[in-house]
C-alpha cells in the first residue's frame, strides 16, 4: 500500500452527490435497495436474474458448498439467445447494437441486432462443421474488430468454451494459453492496426501452435483484417470469409446449464503460470447484466455506451460483448488508440456518436490529462451522463479531471471495483443514489458483502485499514480455476476459510464506512490497469541465456499507474550494457508481451537478501521509487543496497 494513498485519503473530504434531475430519472434512486438486498440477497439475486429468458427455471438460486458456489441450480439458458434472438423476437432487430469504428478513421460499420444475429449464427454452423461441440475449447486471438464478439457468441451459441487471448499476447503466451486449455481451434486475424501500422497475427499463432505442446489444433480460421501476407498451413488454416461464404443462417441455441462454462479467460496470480479463471453462464449474465443496468442507468431505447476497453480482458468480455447484448444495449466499440491521428480520437467518438455512457481506466484518464484540454475542448461532451472508471484507484486529481473537463461536472462518476474472478462489478457508486468521494468505489454494489478485515479475519472499525474480502457468494463468481481446483481453494479460500473471498487487495473505510482501494497486497502488479506477476517477468527474464538471476517490482508511475522496475544479476561473463538491457526488455516483450516490458533494468552483483535468502522486494520497490529506505542492516549483503540506490538516482 503506497503512502500517497493514504495520504489522499486524508485530504479527501469532497462529495458529490448525483444532481436531482439525474437522480429523478435514475433506474434506481432508493438507498432503500441496499437494505432489502441485504436482508434476502439470494431474493434480490433471483429478482434480477428474471430480466433474463431462461427455456427452464431454476429449482434453487443458490448450492453453497464452500468454497463452491452453484447458482439457479437446475435453471437453463442459452446467452446468445438472451443476447440476440429474444432482441429480434421482441422486435428490435434494427437497433443498432455495435457502432464499430477501425482505427483508419474512415472505417465504420455499423451493426443491428439482426445481422449480429445472422452472422453469430453462420458462425456457429461453420465451428460446428469443424467438429467443435459443446464443452470443446476455442482459443480466440484477435484484435477490436465484430468478428471477436461474433466468435465469442457463436462459442455460447453452441455450448463451446472460448479463450480470448488479448492480442499483445507473444505467442509463448499463447502457446501457454492453447496447452493449459487443450484447445482444438484457434481464431485469429492476418494482422491487427496499431497506430498506422500492421503487427502481425497469424504468425504468433503459427508459433504460437509451434511452441504448443499440444496438436490438438486442428483448425485456424483467419479473419482478413489487413491484408497482411501470411502462410496458410495446408489442411489446417482457412479463411474467415471463405468458411462463412454459404454457412446456414439457422443454428438453434443449445440450452445451457446455468452452471454450464461460458468461459475461461487466464489472468496472472503470484505464481509464474496464469490462472484460468473460468465462468458459467447463468449467475454469471444475471449480474453483469444488472450491474451494466444499474451501475450506468442504462436506458438501452436512448444511451449510446461505450466501454473502451479490450475485449481480450475481463472488462470487455463482460461490459463490451456479454452484458450490453443482453440488456440490448447501443455500443460503441473502437479498434484503436487514444491518441491516433491525433489525441482527441476519443472525444471525437464521443462527439460523433453521441456517446451517453463512457467506461474507461484511470491510466487513460492520467494520459488525457497530461495531454491537457484543448483536446475535448474541440468537441461537444455534452451528450454523456454517466462516467465510469476500472481497473485500478483513480487518483483524486484525475477523478476531478473527469468529472469537470469530460463530464461537464453534471454527470456522475462511478469507480467500479472488480476483478477478473469477480465477473461483474462488486463495489461502486450507483449514480443516482451515492454521494460519491473523488477515489473511492464507495459502496458494495446491493447483494454483495464487501468487508474490510485485519489479518485475523475480524472486521475493521471506520476509519482503519485492511483487507479485502468477499464475504458471500456471488453470481457472477469465478467457479474454479481451470484443470486446477486446490489453486483456487488456496489461492481465494484458505487466508480467512473457505467461505470467505480473499480478494488480494487493501482497502481502507473512511469516517464514513466508504471502501477506499488501496492497490494489491500480493505480488502482483498493475500496470496500466492490467494484472501481471512479479514472478511472470522475473521468469521471462532468467529465460534469457545472460541472467542468473531477477527479481521485479511494480513502481508507482504517474501514467500507468505502476511500472516494472527490473533488477537483474549476469551469468558468468556478461557485462551490463544499454545494448544488453534494450534485449532484455525485449526478451521480455517477446515472451509475455508488450504490456510486459520493464520500464528500467538495474544490472547489480547481487540481489539484497535477508539472512535467509529471500529477496527484500520491498526494498527493491522504495529503490526504484527513491524513497526512504528505513533500516536494511539486516540484510545479509547491505552493500548492494546502496549501489543500487546510487545507481536508481542516476536514472
Ligand atoms: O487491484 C484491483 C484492481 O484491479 C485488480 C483486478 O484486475 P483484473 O482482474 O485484471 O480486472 C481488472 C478489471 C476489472 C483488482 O484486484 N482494480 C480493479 N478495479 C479497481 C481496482 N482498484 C481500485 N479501484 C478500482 N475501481
Amino acid at each position: 500500500m503506497s503512502e500517497s494513498s493514504l495520504e489522499n485519503l486524508y485530504h479527501e473530504g469532497r462529495a458529490f452527490p448525483p444532481p436531482d434531475a439525474f437522480a429523478a430519472q435514475a433506474n434506481v434512486s432508493d438507498d432503500g435497495v441496499y437494505e432489502q438486498a441485504a436482508k434476502d440477497p439470494e431474493a434480490w439475486w433471483a429478482q434480477q436474474a428474471e430480466h433474463l429468458r431462461w427455456t427452464t427455471p431454476w429449482e434453487q438460486v443458490l448450492e453453497w458448498n464452500p468454497p463452491h458456489a452453484k447458482w439457479f441450480v437446475g435453471g437453463q439458458l442459452n446467452i446468445a439467445d438472451n443476447c440476440l434472438d429474444r432482441h429480434l423476437e421482441a422486435g428490435r432487430g434494427d437497433r443498432v447494437a455495435y457502432y464499430w469504428e477501425g482505427e483508419p478513421a474512415d472505417e465504420r460499420r455499423t451493426i443491428t441486432y439482426a445481422e449480429l444475429h445472422e452472422e453469430v449464427c453462420r458462425f456457429a454452423n461453420v465451428l460446428k462443421a469443424r467438429g467443435v461441440g459443446k464443452g470443446d475449447r476455442v482459443a480466440i486471438y484477435l484484435p477490436m474488430i465484430p468478428e471477436l464478439p461474433v466468435a465469442m457468441l457463436a462459442c455460447a451459441r453452441i455450448g463451446a468454451i472460448h479463450s480470448v487471448v488479448f492480442a499483445g499476447f507473444s505467442s509463448q503466451a499463447l502457446a501457454d494459453r492453447i496447452d493449459d486449455a487443450d484447445a482444438r481451434l484457434v481464431i485469429t486475424a492476418d494482422g491487427a492496426n496499431r497506430r498506422g501500422n500492421t503487427i502481425g497475427l497469424k504468425e504468433a499463432v503459427d508459433a504460437g501452435i509451434e511452441r504448443a505442446e499440444s496438436d490438438r489444433v486442428s483448425t485456424v480460421i483467419v479473419v482478413n483484417r489487413t491484408g497482411t501476407d501470411v502462410d496458410m498451413v495446408d489442411g489446417r488454416d482457412v479463411w474467415w470469409h471463405d468458411v462463412m461464404d454459404g454457412a446456414s443462417a439457422d443454428c438453434p441455441a443449445e440450452p445451457m446449464d446455468a452452471e454450464d462454462v461460458l468461459y475461461i479467460l487466464y489472468t496472472s496470480g503470484t505464481t509464474g503460470k496464469p490462472k484460468g479463471i473460468v465462468h458459467t453462464t447463468g449467475g454469471y449474465l444475471t449480474q453483469t447484466t444488472a450491474t451494466h443496468r444499474l451501475t450506468f442507468d442504462l436506458k438501452p431505447e436512448t444511451d449510446v455506451y461505450w466501454c473502451a476497453a479490450d475485449i481480450g480482458w475481463v472488462t470487455g468480455h463482460s461490459y463490451i460483448v456479454y452484458a450490453p447484448l443482453a440488456n440490448g444495449a447501443t455500443s460503441v466499440m473502437y479498434e484503436g488508440t487514444p491518441d491516433f491521428p491525433d489525441k482527441d480520437r476519443f472525444w471525437d467518438i464521443v462527439d460523433r456518436y453521441d456517446v451517453s455512457i463512457l467506461y474507461t481506466a484511470p491510466t487513460a484518464i492520467r494520459a488525457f490529462m497530461k495531454w491537457g484540454t484543448e483536446y475535448p475542448e474541440r468537441h461537444d461532451l455534452t451528450s454523456l451522463r454517466v462516467l465510469g472508471t476500472v481497473g485500478e484507484p483513480i487518483n483524486p486529481e484525475a477523478w476531478m479531471w473527469y468529472h469537470r473537463h469530460i463530464g461537464g461536472e453534471s454527470a456522475p462518476i462511478v469507480d467500479t471495483w472488480w476483478q477478473t474472478e469477480t465477473g461483474g462489478h462488486m463495489i461502486t457508486p450507483l449514480p443516482g443514489i451515492t454521494h460519491a468521494r473523488p477515489g473511492s468505489a464507495m459502496t458494495a454494489f446491493p447483494g454483495i458483502d464487501a468487508r474490510v478485515v485485519d489479518i485475523e479475519g475480524k472486521e475493521v472499525g471506520n476509519g482503519e485499514g485492511g483487507y479485502l474480502v468477499i464475504a458471500k457468494p456471488w453470481p457472477s463468481m469465478l467457479r474454479t480455476i481451470w484443470g486446477d481446483d486446490q489453486r483456487y481453494r488456496d489461492t481465494y479460500w484458505s487466508r480467512f476459510g473457505p467461505d470467505t473471498y480473499f480478494a488480494g487487495d487493501g482497502a481502507k473505510l473512511d469516517e464514513d464506512g466508504n471502501i477506499w482501494l488501496l492497490g494489491r497486497v500480493d505480488d502482483v502488479m498493475n500496470i496500466s490497469g492490467h494484472r501481471l506477476s512479479t514472478t511472470e517477468v522475473e521468469s521471462a527474464l532468467v529465460d534469457h541465456p545472460s541472467v542468473a538471476e531477477a527479481a521485479v517490482v511494480g513502481r508507482a508511475d504517474d501514467l500507468t499507474g505502476q511500472a516494472i522496475s527490473a533488477f537483474v544479476t549476469l551469468r558468468g561473463t556478461h557485462e551490463p550494457s544499454e545494448d544488453l538491457e534494450a534485449e532484455l526488455k525485449a526478451h521480455v516483450a517477446e515472451v509475455i508481451g508488450k504490456i510486459a516490458r520493464p520500464a528500467e533494468i538495474y544490472f547489480t552483483p547481487d540481489l539484497p537478501k535477508t539472512r535467509s535468502g529471500k529477496i527484500m522486494r520491498r526494498l527493491l520497490k522504495q529503490i526504484s521509487e527513491g524513497s526512504d529506505l528505513g533500516d536494511a542492516t539486516t540484510l545479509a549483503n547491505p552493500d548492494i543496497v546502496n549501489a543500487l540506490q546510487q545507481a536508481a538516482r542516476g536514472r
